[in-house]
């Protein structure tokens, strides 16, 4: 695979050229505020960088699943403010469309070193169609915005994974470029996939068990220990017969997920689910709630109403104890809902134990939007940990040994 790097492009020379970088800017909102900016922060040294070398940048996102066709809670506005507040010395403004004749206009009119960015690609549906000529003609329109010797650089980790006109089909137009955030996000992951230092622990939670199968196939027989948490935690109780009260429960799954546990221990990978979970009488932050043991669910004062909202603490105990002595961590989904204060000790332990296990020299990755925002929300410092990474369903697609449309289009 042959992959040309940012720096080649700055190289090359970019003043006054248009350059066209697709960045993940699908951050968490309440309202018009940005609840995470941390997708907008790792994107902005790739656009940075180039407004420095003199281009006039580009900038495509999507933020949220409108569908194919604007709508104003899923406008890119609040991000663009924020991403002007991080980086002042930058001139950034918002196009009025994406690549209608607001967007045509702005971009004519954007000055060397500028930054313009388009709105929400998936404010029009040719951008995520399963039509390839669809498409390739939104990603024709979008190439058009760059004029005559516009490039493409996708910075996009977060998206990498998505066939969509402004990731895949637009690097076939233009002249393109991997951004530094996806070369730096790959190279951490590829150590999770190539010589690997052992014992090589997963935590994986979540609410949905449907979207963890490839990756859990995937991982048996390489991943030493398999830590289960989140609302995914239900189904796996289930499969091992236990009643899950009205917890989050993936019925239809629940034979895939036998199979795999009869599977591991064949190929030598431990699966370690729940012993204890909190249960509450309601989804609500204030919920009553109590402490039952795994195989006990329905025990609880709630009955066959409880629903299971967080890992206990003997499981969280135990799931630290993995990851500290562990030598290569990686983490995606939360392991309850840590956004409810009463149900966030088992999210938080498990961050406090990869932090650990990070100071002792491990390799730590935290894979996705919510295990991210949820470690940088209990209060984490970045740092802690070897690498967040930008990206949810890319990392996973990437750890499934999944190829990712993305880069293949890069390859050229
Ligand atoms: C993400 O949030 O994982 C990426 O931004 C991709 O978003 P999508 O799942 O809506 O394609």
């Amino acid at each position: 695979m042959t992959l040309h790097t940012l720096n080649e492009l700055i190289d090359e020379g970019v003043r006054g050229r248009y350059v066209l970088v697709r960045s993940d800017l699908n951050v968490p909102l309440d309202g018009s505020l940005v609840t995470d900016d941390g997708r907008i922060r790792a994107s902005l040294p790739v656009i940075a960088a180039l407004a420095e070398a003199g281009a006039r940048v580009l900038v495509s996102a999507h933020l949220g699943r409108p569908q194919g066709a604007p709508e104003e809670k899923y406008s890119l506005a609040p991000a663009v403010t924020r991403m002007a507040e991080l980086a002042p010395a930058l001139t950034i403004s918002l196009a009025p469309d994406t690549t209608g004749p607001g967007a045509q206009a702005a971009a004519a009119a954007l000055a060397d070193g500028s930054v313009l960015v388009l709105e929400n690609v998936r404010f029009d549906a040719r951008e995520t169609s399963k039509d390839d000529a669809e498409r390739q003609q939104f990603a024709a329109e979008l190439a058009a915005l760059t004029g005559e010797h516009g490039a493409y650089v996708d910075d996009a980790f977060g998206a990498v994974h998505r066939k969509h006109a402004s990731v895949y089909d637009i690097a076939r137009i233009l002249p393109s470029y991997q951004g530094d955030l996806v070369r730096a996000e790959l190279t951490v992951l590829e150590k999770l996939t190539t010589d690997t230092e052992r014992p090589y622990v997963v935590v994986l939670g979540g609410s949905k068990v449907s979207d963890k199968l490839a990756v859990i196939e995937n991982l048996i027989g390489k991943a030493d220990t398999i830590l289960v948490g989140g609302g995914m935690l239900f189904t796996f109780l289930a499969a091992q017969g236990y009643a899950v009260g009205s917890s989050l429960l993936e019925a239809d799954q629940i034979d895939t997920v036998k199979d795999y546990l009869a599977r591991a221990s064949a190929a030598g990978t431990e699966f370690v689910l729940p012993t204890d979970v909190v249960v509450a009488e309601r989804f609500a932050p204030d919920a009553a709630h109590e402490l039952v043991s795994a195989e006990a669910i329905e025990g609880s004062s709630f009955g066959s109403a409880g629903i299971g909202l967080d890992i206990g603490p003997a499981t969280a105990a135990a799931f630290a104890d993995r990851i500290t002595a562990a030598r290569t961590v990686f983490w995606n989904g939360p392991m309850g809902v840590f956004e409810f204060e009463a149900f966030s000790a088992g999210t938080r332990a498990v961050a406090q134990a990869l932090a650990e296990a990070s100071a002792a020299g491990a390799l730590t990755v935290v894979g996705g939007g919510d295990s991210a925002a949820a470690v940088r929300s209990l209060g984490f410092a970045e740092d802690s940990f070897g690498h967040i990474s930008t990206g949810g369903g890319a990392s996973l697609e990437f750890l499934e040994g999944k190829e990712l449309p993305g880069l293949v289009a890069l390859d050229r």
